[in-house]
């Protein structure tokens, strides 16, 4: 019986480890995906404010397909779930728009090097307004990313002061959503990532589109002639879909993933992806690159690794220590 028993646990655990794998492996490919298509948008058509409002209507409209057919079930939610929610979706909004301001004036990767550096947001949003203290190893793995995060931006050659600017904010505005998160959000974990994150996407719509018509609006129009006179209206209209669909989709997923994975294992899985995005998106563009933005950008990668590392030390102790008492 024991070994029945071990067998069915053993059984469990790779079956949780297959759905993680797949989970991780749909978060990077539709994340590239996404990247790839909003680049080539944003190439011939400079919008950045009407495709991130797009990205949102697309993840809306999925959402309100995905509850009305009951593919995905629908969790009744009250007053009190959109007012913890709303200033999330409020800095959710933010970094998104920040960063596609960002990617539509700088290389792609040179947005995600820029946004590897959120361990420092953290490290120091937590300590200096939540009084929050680290381990010297977590200050000092912020060294490395500081320095990588520099030599990329100094020998950047697609440097612009906008795009870097974007990226920053949106590192903050993405900080400061997690903080919220964790503090908002903890009383309602029966709604589930797919349903919260539905949420984030339709509020974060209603705060953008008027934010959007006020500050672009005015320019889609000749923007959008230019853009169809270069690569033809149907292939717009088709890169629009596809940066817009996968936008919602690899959010979807990782908002999945985090109802299984710990807050560090997410990090850390996120990194990881910048480093696939990086790499396919300079594929993709044929990005010329400096060695020194390599090296750079290999050092920053690098210090996020040694931050995650240094995070867990103590997380895992206190893990064990919970255990045991
Ligand atoms: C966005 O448009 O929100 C950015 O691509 C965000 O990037 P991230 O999810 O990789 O931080």
């Amino acid at each position: 019986d024991a070994l029945e028993e071990k067998k069915e646990e053993v059984a469990v655990k790779a079956a949780g480890g297959a759905k993680l794998g797949l989970i991780f492996g749909l978060w990077y490919f539709n994340n590239v995906v996404f990247n790839i298509y909003n680049k080539k948008v944003l190439n011939v058509f400079p919008a950045p404010w009407l495709t991130s409002t797009l990205s949102l209507v697309a993840g809306s409209s999925i959402m309100a397909v995905l509850w009305a057919t009951k593919l995905q079930k629908y969790t009744e939610v009250d007053g009190k779930f959109f007012k913890a929610l709303a200033p999330v979706a409020l800095f959710h909004v933010i970094g998104h728009v920040a960063a596609t301001v960002s990617m539509s004036k700088v290389a792609v990767s040179f947005t995600h090097i820029i946004k590897s550096s959120e361990p420092v947001f953290n490290v120091a949003l937590q300590a200096l307004f939540l009084g929050q203290k680290f381990p010297a190893a977590v200050y000092l793995s912020l060294l490395p990313i500081v320095i990588g995060c520099s030599m990329a931006a100094v020998s950047e050659l697609s440097f612009n002061a906008a795009g870097f600017w974007g990226a920053m904010i949106s590192n903050l505005a993405f900080v400061v959503r997690g903080i919220l998160s964790k503090e908002k959000l903890k009383d309602f974990p029966e709604l589930g990532g797919i349903n919260l994150y539905g949420w984030i996407s339709i509020l974060s719509l209603v705060y953008l589109l008027p934010f959007a018509i006020l500050i672009e609006g005015p320019t889609w129009s000749s923007a959008w002639s230019t853009a169809v006179a270069n690569i033809g209206r149907d292939k717009l209209l088709w890169w629009i879909f596809l940066q817009s669909v996968f936008y919602h989709l690899y959010n979807q997923v990782s908002y999945q993933a985090l109802d299984s994975i710990s807050a560090l294992t997410f990090s850390i899985g996120n990194t990881m992806k910048r480093v696939v995005v990086i790499i396919s998106s300079v594929i993709a563009f044929r990005n010329p690159i400096l060695p020194m933005n390599a090296a750079g950008s290999a050092i920053a990668i690098l210090g996020t690794f040694l931050y995650s590392q240094a995070k867990a030390a103590p997380e895992a102790q206190t893990d064990v220590q919970k255990k045991e008492a």
